[in-house]
């Protein structure tokens, strides 16, 4: 990313330097979907593909901000953000909900929220299952944290984006991504554990690289197929109660007794919940394959993620199955799964290094053969979380 662009953009719009540059980055997710929203264990890495921020307090409470890669504008007050309007008593447009989201959360966790002039770019995907979205909130909440004069801990930050995500922009979105896009390290995917909070970082194999592949699809409605299957995760819970009466949420429920008692489910919402409880049971397996440095393992724990989210879950699409199938055939490939929520968007790789080339063509060919379409493919780096630039 060219920040002295970023920063020439800030001084032709707005007039002055800007007084802070944050990097947020999105994130993939190796094991553990759609099991935030369900207390259990998820295995993320943020990623070397980032929002990246300029921004410089404002002497009023207007929030001014130019999304530099859509080249749109939008200015809002501080004190009107339940409305949702821009100064002009506009809607709020979809990528503006993300910040005003940010500030209202903060308002709500009763900091101190100030205005700003900002100019960003993201070099994640948006709608590709890298949480574009996440980076963009948590690049955010940074640049409030830095006017506001406050400090929180990393996982505050998290939660206070997550609160925008669910509250005003209307995904019920687990803590995931924004945990992922704030606690990054460098070459190590992140065991999080949504329930208790606690969290470690693990390495990821030597002599791997994480291989993100697009399928291009974007599917609509998302944000209701997504709210749909948190739903039916909460009435299995909600019906299981009544066998296992101390249950908070699928986390509690071991696959022994769903077994017993998964007759008791609809057909429906006994899928979701089969996929949830067996989801959880391969991040605790993925992570001692790590440990042992299994990698064989590993993948195929990857590819059954994958089946699982295709047979039960219903999240992916035949272009992300595709995605997987050629990517199983190709020599280097330890295991292939689609990421993030699905309903299109993107599988992530485990390629060995020494194959990175010819595993990267070999998909591309691939899945033109299969499809017709091209995906884009980028190598990824397990990085960093959000951070200030120095300037
Ligand atoms: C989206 C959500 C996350 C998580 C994943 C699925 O990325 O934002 O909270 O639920 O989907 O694992």
């Amino acid at each position: 990313m060219d920040i002295s662009k970023l920063v020439s953009n800030f001084i032709s719009t707005f007039g002055i330097k800007p007084e802070h540059l944050i990097r947020a980055p999105g994130r993939v997710n190796l094991l553990g979907e759609h099991v935030d929203y369900n207390a259990g264990p998820v295995l993320p890495a943020a990623i070397d593909r980032a929002v990246y921020l300029a921004g410089s307090p404002a002497k009023s409470d207007v929030v001014q901000l130019y999304a530099f890669d859509i080249g749109k504008e939008i200015s809002f007050s501080l004190n009107n953000l339940e409305a949702k309007q821009d100064l002009e008593g506009n809607p709020l447009p979809n990528w503006a909900l993300y910040p005003a989201g940010v500030a209202r959360a903060i308002q709500q966790s009763g900091r101190q929220v100030a205005g700003l002039q900002a100019v960003y770019t993201s070099d994640v995907p948006i709608g590709a299952g890298l949480s574009s979205s996440a980076a963009v909130e948590m690049a955010f909440a940074v640049v409030w944290q830095e006017l506001g004069g406050w400090s929180a801990d990393r996982m505050t930050l998290a939660r206070i984006c997550q609160r925008a995500e669910n509250e005003y922009v209307g995904v019920s979105s687990g803590l995931m991504d924004q945990f992922a896009s704030a606690h990054g390290v460098r070459d190590h995917a992140l065991l999080f554990d949504t329930r208790s909070l606690d969290w470690e970082a693990v390495p990821l194999p030597t002599g791997t690289v994480l291989v993100v592949a697009d399928s291009g699809i974007r599917r609509s409605l998302t944000t209701s197929a997504y709210n749909e299957r948190r739903a039916a995760c909460e009435k299995a819970v909600e019906i299981l109660r009544q066998d296992l009466p101390k249950i908070q949420s699928l986390r509690d429920v071991t696959l022994v007794e769903f077994n017993q008692l998964r007759h008791k489910l609809p057909p429906g919402v006994s899928l979701r919940a089969e996929h949830v409880i067996t989801e959880i049971e391969r991040v605790f397996s993925a992570v001692s394959a790590l440990r042992s440095g299994d990698q064989q393992t590993f993948g195929e724990l990857m590819y059954a993620g994958h089946a699982s989210l295709r047979d039960l879950y219903q999240v992916s699409t035949p272009e992300l199955d595709a995605l997987v199938e050629i990517a199983s055939e190709i020599p280097g490939c330890i295991g292939a799964r689609l990421t993030g929520a699905g309903f299109g968007g993107s599988t992530i790789n485990l390629v060995e290094q020494d194959h990175t080339d010819a595993f990267i063509q070999g998909l591309k060919q691939g899945y033109i053969q299969a499809t017709g379409n091209e995906t884009q493919v980028y190598l990824c780096q397990a990085s960093q979380g959000a951070e200030l630039i120095k300037q």
